[in-house]
């Protein structure tokens, strides 16, 4: 589903952040990404979203090398990926109900297709009483859920999720991640980042990444428990 191999990623003319980074996202399997503030979290979901290009390497999505699509061709692959950018990035005009609805529209459907759907979506995350709450009157937490469920709604082939908890308490965080977990056995490849380390108890990863100083390591996740526990 995804392949980078050796990839490198600069902002401008600023230092390679990301060095010599390659793996592959199988479909149906479930990711961590974690490593500290900085490392190049954010940046490499952004590689993966195809909203930054590499410097060097090359990345290949839903079997298609990047480098030779033509640019017109990245939105119908972004539009098969669900994300959570970790500064939300809602519409502002529209209304709760109508931001998780957006990714249904986009593919043509009717809103009596997903009204239903969306609606139980928005209450599993707590929001069923918010539907036509405008962004500006959410709480950071709130508009997280919101970003969330839109991530979600359209049953991505990949999600990528930037620090989906960071907001929630732990009884949303618990729920937020059965939501990813149920996507994930329906067929979805799920990649997280983040620093949470109750998630890690708390979701059937296949595989754990860690970042740190630009490159990136592997640990089988029963391995990256055991040495938390001993930690
Ligand atoms: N738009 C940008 N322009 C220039 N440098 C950037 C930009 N975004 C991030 N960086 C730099 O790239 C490096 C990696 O940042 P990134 O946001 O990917 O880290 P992160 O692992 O997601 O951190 P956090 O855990 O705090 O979210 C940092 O040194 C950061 O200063
Ligand atoms: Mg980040």
């Amino acid at each position: 589903m995804v392949r980078f191999e050796n990839v490198g990623m600069r902002y401008g003319l600023g230092p390679e952040i990301l060095r010599d980074i390659s793996f592959t996202l199988d479909q149906g399997s479930f990711h961590l990404l974690t490593g500290p503030s900085g490392a190049g979290k954010t940046s490499l979901l952004k590689l993966i979203y195809l909203a930054e290009r590499p410097c060097r390497g090359a990345i290949s999505m839903f079997g298609r090398e990047i480098a030779t699509t033509p640019r017109d061709e990245l939105p119908g692959l972004r539009r098969r990926i669900g994300v959570v950018f970790q500064e939300f990035r809602l519409l502002d005009h529209l209304t709760v109900f109508e931001n998780v609805s957006l990714p249904r529209r986009v593919m043509g459907e009717m809103e009596s297709q997903y009204r239903a759907e969306v609606e139980e979506l928005l209450s599993w995350v707590g929001l069923g009483n918010r539907l036509n709450a405008k962004p500006a009157t959410l709480s950071g937490g709130e508009k997280q859920r919101v970003a969330i469920a839109r991530a979600v709604v359209a049953k991505p082939e990949l999600l990528l999720a930037d620090e989906p908890t960071g907001n929630v308490d732990p009884e949303i965080g618990g729920r937020i991640m059965r939501l990813f977990t149920e996507l994930n056995k329906l067929g979805t490849c799920v990649m997280i980042a983040t620093h949470d380390m109750r998630i890690m108890e708390r979701v059937p990863a296949s595989r754990i990444y860690r970042l740190a100083e630009g490159r990136l390591t592997v640990a089988k996740a029963h391995d990256f428990m055991a040495q938390a526990k001993r930690a």
